[in-house]
Parts: C-alpha cells; structure tokens; sequence
C-alpha cells in the first residue's frame, strides 16, 4: 500500500468511526468544523486518485444526482406486518395464548413501535450491498443508493464478529425536527403541507434523486434480524450484538418475564414517547428466545410470536368558537377552526385545521359546539369528532363559504381536487398581494421587503403586480408613512439588482401553480427561455424529466392567460433575466441537428436529465418511445427490455454513453 492509499484508508476509518459517534450514538468527539475537513480531504484524494474509489467510502453518503427508477426484488423472508391490539386486554390474551402454546418459561421484548416506513437491509462480508422497501411483503423496491445517504445507517461494519451474510430490519423515520423544518418551508411555497413524518419519510425514499434523499436527514432505528448464522439464539442478544456493529437499535427495549412488566412498560412510554426525537405508535412485544419464535411460527399475515399494541392518540375537548376561512396567494381557500384555548400534548391549541369541506361535512358541526381535537402524527391539529350530548345552545350551521371572504367572487372546486379556489386571481387582494410577496422572497428575485410593505404599496395603489416593482418612483415612495430616502433608495437598489437574478428564479418567482424551485430550474434547463416555455406543448413539457400532467398544465394555462404573457413581457422590458445565461448557451451546436434521439436506463457520467439536456443543446430531440423515427438510442445501465427488442426489431442504432459523448465532443 503506497502513502496516498494509506491515507486514504486511515481518512475512511476515521470518518467512519466520527460519523457513528455523531449519527448513531448522538455523542461526537469532534467539532463539525473538523469533521468537514477531514471528508474534503478524503474527497479531493478520491477525486485525484480514482484507482482507490470505494462505493462503501464515507464520501459516497453525499448521494449522486443520477435518477435511477427502482427495480423490483423478491425479499429473500416475506416482510410480514404485526397483529394489532387497542388495549390492555388483548395484550393479556397474546400473552396467554403464547404462555398455553409454548408450555414452558419465556421472555416477552418490549419495544417502541417507530412510525416510519420498514426497510430491509442486506449485509455481506460486512458491507451494506441492498436495502429494499417493505413493497407488498413480498417485493420491495431496491432502494439502496438512497439509504446509503442516511448517514445513522452503517456501510462498514465494526469489528468483525458479524456473519458472512444478514438482514437486519428496521424502521427509516424522520426526525421531528425535520419534519418541522420542511413543513415550514413547504408552507412558505404554498406547497401543501406533509401530514406526518411517516408520509415524510416513505415519501422521501421513493425520490428518484439520491441527492434529495441526502439533503432530508432522515435516521433509522433497527429492530429484527434474520439470516441462516445468526451470532446468538435470542432476539435481544441479537439486537445488543448489532449495536456493536454500529446500527442505531433504540435502547428503550426491555426483558419482560411477567404480564406486569409488560404493563407498566406500555403505561411507561406512553406518556414518555412524547419527549422522543420521532415517532411512534405504539410497542411491540416480541417472544424472545428464536427456537420459540419457530415453534410458535406465523398465520398467513403475521408471526404468532410478536403483537404491536396501538397508542391512543391524544385528544383533548373544548368550545369552537368560529370558523375563518383564508385564502391563499394560489387561491385555494382553507378552513380554519378558532378554538378556545386547550392544552394538548404539552402545547396550548387555540386552532385547528378543518382540511376541506368533505371534512366539514361529516363532522356536522356547529358554532360552540364541545369538540375533540387530536394530535395525532399531523403538526397541525384536527378536530376529530363533535360531543352531540354537550350541545345545548345550538349557534349556526357550519358550512364552507361560498364566495371568497375577500373578494366576494364564487369559489370554484376543480374535478378531482378537495379543495375550494377563488378564480379572481387578478382582482382579489391576497392573491395579488400573496404574489408579491412570493415574488421578493430570497429564493426568488431576493428584494429585500416584505409582506407588510407589499401591503403598504398595494393599499397606496402603488403596485398591483410584480412588474410595477420596476417602475417605483421615489416620489410616491416618500408619501408612504415611515418612508424616507434611506429606505427608498436602499428598495430601489434592490429593485435594481434583481435584474441580475437568473432566469430560473425569475420564473420561480412568477409563481406558476406547481412551479416549485426545482421545477423551475427544470424548465429552464430544458426549455431555455421564456419564449420557448410559452411556447411549449403538453407534450414538450410532459416529456421533460419531472414534469408531470398536472404540472404541464398549470405551466399551459398560465401562458394561454393574456393578463399573464403581458406582466411576462413588461418583466422582460424592464431587464430581467428571461433565458438562460450565454456561457449556458455557448455549448450549443448543431451536432445532433434533425435526430430524433431516445435515452434510458441509467449513466455513470452524466445524469439522464445532463444529457437529455446536451442532446437539446446539440440540436438533437429527445424522444420518450422508440418508433420508425428514432435516429438512434442512447443505452445506459438496465434499460428496458421491451425497447431494446423494439429497437432490434426496427434495425435502430444502441449506442453507449461514451459514443454520444464523443459525437458531441
Ligand atoms: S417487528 C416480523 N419491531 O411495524 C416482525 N416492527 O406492523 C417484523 N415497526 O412493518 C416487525 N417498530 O415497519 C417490529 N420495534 C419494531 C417496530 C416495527 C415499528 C413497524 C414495521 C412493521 C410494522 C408491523
């Protein structure tokens, strides 16, 4: 091993040992500060030095930009879900039931039930080698390049005790914290809002993009494992040996050897559960020693040997006072319950979300009723039920408003969708005022004011719409209480510098329905400028990586809407950036001119979207089916049978990626 290697070697082990210290056991010995400069070491010789790659480097866990669809595999032992049970009798009955059929001493495991989304994860020879979603219990999808980003999973094990080969099971969660962080920024997108971070957590694991995966710090507690060398016969000992590996397995699970101690086990972390950093549902009971397990065996959906006991969910009952109604800058309007004041889960709610009117409505609710509120998984809290008896002074009926409490204008509700919208985009005032503010936000053309000044200017008449932003004069400015020139000259530079703001975050800021950062920036990779997306086809836009129908849509109406392709061209007048960069465009040629080029499967150099992107720059076309038309195809990894046939059969071209490479080079 020469010096470069060995470093290399004594960087990874020493990553590898911080990042349990800091991830697994919540415990680090080194600054963050240190920590990143150790990993930019390792990654600048790894990047130098490509001979010493390693999949299982703690550099790997960044996750790479490169979408791979999941393939479908066969778990190797079914992934069964547990028996449930809602109370205190029905835990005795397992336990009886157990005590009758085995006819001899046992141990019960007491356990927290995580509420996130189950994994199995494949070790061998000590590396991580595949990690498969739950599925249907008997096929998962490959999620691996995924999980490996979770940075409490280990790559390598510790120490070298583990079998040749295992599967250890557990639970993939994101941690409240998270969850609350995201939500928050969702909320600021107007994008709606996750319910609870269990939908968090499976939702992010399906992201196509490992790099999304990454950026979302989920964490993963363990809880079973299986294979044929198993290092001890219980489950507990099991459990305590692959901590020893590294996994993160929880350390609130307990020996029961009595109905008792399983009891004050429940009554214990039922109300301590709520001081943990995740979710969790309930507990589960596991019979400890394998060979019982193996007596006892399974039914058809779950083991005989384990049962999960379901948390209530708290609830807590006080007085609706009103109901409000707000409507938002896309329109849609939400209904929202003001309560008097009630202590729940250890916070005060005095609100509470009534989601839509189908909601509403099977709640039969009336002004001062005694209603119950829960809080269960979702931030917000939700009225769940209505105290009928308690009613006595009956106030009015509620029922959703029919017109908009802004603007008076009849709301609408699309096919398919919940909920309620109010269609005056152009003359109801939150929805103009709520574009302005979307439209100032750092992340879009970052000027600095905010809500209360677009308020300000608007009830001033000095704007109604984004492009009047360029057009402020001081003058006016100066008539606005608590204005002056510091202020005026400080907006009007800011103003002045927006115009330098690429042309993704322009049209981020345009605020398109569904039109997010990222499929902002989407858009305008592909379609280049805003001629060219005003001018696209539901089928140019649908054939664009991550642009779905609905999005192709809202992106097609927005154009088709005169008062909108007017406010985009005084934009443009006014010196913003409506294309992307020249240095962007620079790399074009007319290499692929006329091709009709079909991509798929997956790359090593270059993400699917980088090349579909270098096709378009190159004048190529990219298309989704093979057909008669197709010039040639670009082959990646695992592409799909059927089109290779397909292509066979059509006597078309497979090429690789490095062929395509060189043509365009
Ligand atoms: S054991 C064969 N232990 O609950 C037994 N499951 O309804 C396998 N879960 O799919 C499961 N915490 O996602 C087990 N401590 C725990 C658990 C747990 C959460 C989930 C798991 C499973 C579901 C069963």
């Amino acid at each position: 091993m020469n010096e470069i290697e060995l470093k290399i070697h004594q960087l990874r082990d020493a990553l590898t040992h911080h990042n349990y210290r800091y991830y697994v056991l919540s415990d680090p010995e080194l600054s963050d500060k240190l920590f990143d400069e150790m990993m930019a070491e390792l990654e600048q010789l790894e990047t130098a030095h490509p001979q010493f790659a390693d999949p299982h480097s703690p550099t790997q866990r960044v996750g790479s930009d490169i979408s791979k669809e999941f393939t479908q595999v066969a778990h190797v032992y079914p992934m069964l879900s547990l028996g449930n049970t809602y109370s205190e009798a029905e835990v005795s009955e397992f336990y009886e039931r157990t005590e009758r059929a085995l006819n001899e001493p046992f141990e019960i495991i007491a356990e927290l039930k995580y509420d996130g989304t189950s994994i199995s994860v494949t070790y061998e020879s000590g590396r991580l080698v595949r990690a498969v979603t739950r599925g249907d219990g008997a096929n998962g999808d490959d999620v691996t390049a995924n999980v490996k980003t979770i940075r409490s999973i280990p790559l390598t094990l510790m120490g070298d005790s583990y079998p040749e080969s295992f599967e250890i099971r557990g639970e993939i969660l994101m941690p409240w914290h998270v969850f609350e962080q995201l939500n928050k920024e969702r909320e600021a997108q107007e994008e709606p809002l996750l319910a609870n971070p269990r939908n968090a957590a499976s939702g992010t694991l399906k992201q196509l993009n490992p790099k999304v995966v990454a950026s979302r710090k989920l964490d993963a507690y363990f809880y079973y494992m299986m294979g044929e060398q198993l290092p001890t016969t219980t489950h507990y000992d099991n459990m305590n040996e692959a901590r020893r590996w590294g996994f993160k397995v929880p350390d609130t699970m307990r020996k029961c050897n009595s109905l008792q101690e399983v009891f004050d086990y429940i009554a214990y972390w039922d109300v301590e559960r709520k001081n943990l950093p995740v979710a969790t549902d309930g507990i589960v009971l596991k019979v400890n020693a394998l060979r019982q397990q193996k007596n006892l065996g399974f039914t058809a959906k779950s083991p005989r040997w384990a049962i999960s006991y379901k948390f209530q969910a708290e609830r807590a009952a006080t007085t609706l006072n009103s109901v409000s109604f707000q409507v938002g800058r896309t329109g849609a309007v939400t209904p929202v319950a003001n309560l008097e004041a009630v202590q729940l889960s250890g916070t005060t709610v005095r609100r509470a979300s009534l989601h839509n009117d189908d909601i509403i409505q099977s709640l039969d609710l009336y002004i001062g009723d005694q209603v119950f509120v829960e809080k269960g998984g979702e931030i917000i809290p939700k009225i769940v039920g209505v105290d009928k008896e308690a009613r006595f002074m009956i106030g009015d009926k509620v029922s959703f408003v029919k017109n908009c409490p802004e603007c008076n204008t009849p709301l609408v509700r699309e096919a398919g969708e919940a909920a309620y919208y109010c269609p005056n985009e152009f003359g109801c005032p939150p929805q103009i005022k709520g574009r302005i503010e979307h439209f100032v936000t750092r992340k879009a053309l970052n000027i600095g004011t905010g809500p209360e000044t677009v308020d300000a200017f608007y009830k001033a008449g000095l704007i109604t719409d984004v492009a009047d932003l360029y057009t402020l004069q001081s003058a006016a400015m100066l008539n606005i209480e608590g204005w002056q020139a510091k202020s005026v000259n400080n907006l009007l530079k800011s103003v002045e510098e927006s115009k330098q703001i690429p042309f993704a975050r322009v049209l981020f800021g345009l605020g398109i329905r569904f039109v997010g950062e990222t499929v902002a920036k989407r858009l305008a990779i592909n379609f280049h400028s805003i001629e060219n997306l005003s001018e696209a086809t539901f089928e140019q836009l649908t054939n664009t990586d991550e642009i779905g129908e609905r999005i192709a849509q809202s992106v097609i109406s927005y154009f088709a809407n005169e008062k909108n392709s007017d406010l985009v061209a005084r934009l443009k007048a006014a010196g913003l950036q409506m294309a992307i960069a020249e240095e962007q465009l620079a790399a074009q040629s007319d290499k692929l001119k006329g091709l009709a080029i079909v991509i798929s499967g997956t790359f090593e150099q270059h993400s699917r979207d980088e090349y579909k992107t270098m096709i378009e720059q190159h004048g190529g076309k990219n298309v989704a089916s093979v057909s008669g038309k197709t010039s040639f195809i670009v082959a990646g990894d695992n592409m799909g049978p059927a089109k290779l046939e397909k292509a066979k059969k059509l006597n078309i071209k497979v090429i690789n990626e490095s062929e395509l490479l060189k043509m365009i080079q």
